[in-house]
C-alpha cells in the first residue's frame, strides 16, 4: 500500500513548545501512519526530547494541537493518552522483579491473574528475554533493561509508542542488534512508533522516514533514501552520511566519498591533489586527498586500491553531485 493511503495514526499541527528562557520548537507539522516507524534526528539540544514530551503528554503546548486517530489528546494527562514511552535510561523500578516491572500496568487495569502472566510470558519471549521473571532490573545487562523496558510499553499496547534513544547507552554492537530486533517487534506488531535519535545510521538503519531537525525547527522530512540522496540543504547533506564539501564558482558542491573515483597523476583541468591517507576498513578502503587546504575523502573498492600509494599525486573524478549556495 502506497503510504498516501494509509489511515494517518498520530498528527501534529501548528505546534509551538516554548520553554521560560526562549529555548523549544516551533511551527511543528507532522503525520505518522499507523504501522509507521518515524525518526527524530538532530544534533544534541535541537528538540527532539521536547517534540516526544509534548506527543506523551509530560509537557504542555503553547500553540497547535496533536491528535491520535483524529481525536485531540492535547489536553489529556499522560496516563490518559493512548501513548507509551521509553526513556533513555533508569526506566525500571529497581525494587520490583521483571515480573512485577511488566505486570504493574496491567494489575492497575484489573486485568485478571493468569491473563496478565500469560501476556507477560509472550511479550518476554518476543524480546528474547524468557525466563527472567524473577530476576531484578540490577541482575539485567543494560541491553537486557531495555529490552524490558520496551516490553513494558509494548504490553501497554499503546497506538504510538515513544521511544527516546533508548539504546544510546549501550556499546555499538549491541545498539545494532537491538535496533535489528526493533524493526523486527515494529514490523511484526505493525505498531505505530516514534523513535529519537542522534545517531544518523541508527536513523538510516530503521526508520521509515526520518525528520532531520535543527535548532528546533525541521529541515527536511523523508524516507532514508530520500534525504541521502537528495539532501534539501547543506545542513542535511553534512549530517547523514559522509559529504565532501568543495567551494567553486561562488557555490558549494557537494559529492558522497562512493562518488569520488581517484585516477593516478595529476591532469590539466581537473581536480587535482596528493594522497594523505588509506585505510582499509573492511570490504572498501578510505582514501583522503589532500588538496590544497581541503581533504576530500574517497571510499573505493579494495581491488581498486592496487596502484595507489600515500603521497601519490592524483586527479579526482565525480559521479553524482550536489549543489548548495555560497554560505555568507
Ligand atoms: N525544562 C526545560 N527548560 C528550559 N529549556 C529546556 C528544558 N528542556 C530542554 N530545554 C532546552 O530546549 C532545547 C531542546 O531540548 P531537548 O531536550 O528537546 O533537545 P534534544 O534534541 O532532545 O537533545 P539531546 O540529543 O541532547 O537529548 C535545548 O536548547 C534545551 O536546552
Ligand atoms: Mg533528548
Amino acid at each position: 500500500m502506497a503510504i498516501s493511503e494509509r489511515k494517518i495514526k498520530l498528527q501534529i499541527s501548528d505546534m509551538d513548545k516554548i520553554y521560560d528562557n526562549g529555548d523549544g520548537v516551533r511551527n511543528i507539522n507532522l503525520d505518522v501512519y499507523t504501522g509507521e516507524l518515524v525518526t527524530m534526528l538532530g544534533p544534541s539540544g535541537c528538540g527532539k526530547t521536547t517534540i516526544l514530551r509534548t506527543i506523551g503528554g509530560f509537557l504542555s503546548i503553547e500553540k497547535g494541537d496533536i491528535a491520535i486517530d483524529g481525536k485531540s489528546i492535547s489536553s489529556l494527562p499522560p496516563e490518559r493518552r493512548p501513548t507509551a514511552m521509553v526513556f533513555q535510561s533508569y526506566n525500571l523500578w529497581p525494587h520490583m522483579s521483571i515480573y512485577e516491572n511488566l505486570a504493574f500496568g496491567l494489575k492497575l487495569r484489573k486485568i485478571p491473574k493468569d491473563e496478565i502472566a500469560r501476556r507477560v510470558e509472550a511479550m518476554l519471549e518476543l524480546v528474547k528475554m524468557s525466563g527472567s521473571q524473577k530476576k531484578y532490573p540490577g541482575q539485567l545487562s543494560g541491553g537486557q533493561q531495555q529490552r524490558i523496558a520496551i516490553a513494558r510499553s509494548l504490553l501497554l499496547q499503546p497506538e504510538v509508542l515513544l521511544l527516546d534513544e533508548p539504546f544510546s547507552a549501550l556499546d555499538a554492537k549491541i545498539r545494532m542488534q537491538m535496533r535489528e530486533e526493533l524493526k523486527k517487534i515494529q514490523s511484526e506488531l505493525g505498531i505505530t512508533v516514534v523513535f529519537v535519535t542522534h545517531d544518523q545510521e541508527e536513523a538510516m538503519a530503521i526508520s521509515h522516514r526520518i525528520v532531520v531537525m535543527n535548532k528546533g525547527k525541521f529541515e527536511q522530512v523523508g524516507t532514508p533514501t530520500e534525504i541521502y540522496d537528495n539532501p534539501a540543504s547543506k545542513y542535511v547533506a553534512s549530517f547523514i552520511g559522509e559529504m565532501n564539501f568543495m567551494n567553486m564558482d561562488n557555490k558549494i558542491i557537494a559529492v558522497r566519498p562512493e562518488e569520488v573515483k581517484i585516477r593516478r597523476g595529476f591532469k590539466e583541468g581537473a581536480v587535482n591533489g596528493t594522497i594523505r591517507t588509506i585505510m582499509i576498513l573492511g570490504h572498501y578502503v578510505d582514501v583522503n586527498i589532500q588538496r590544497g587546504d581541503d581533504v576530500l575523502k574517497s571510499f573505493i573498492p579494495r581491488t581498486e586500491l592496487s596502484d595507489l600509494e600515500v603521497g601519490g599525486n592524483v586527479h579526482l573524478e565525480f559521479g553524482k553531485t550536489l549543489e548548495f549556495p555560497a554560505e555568507g
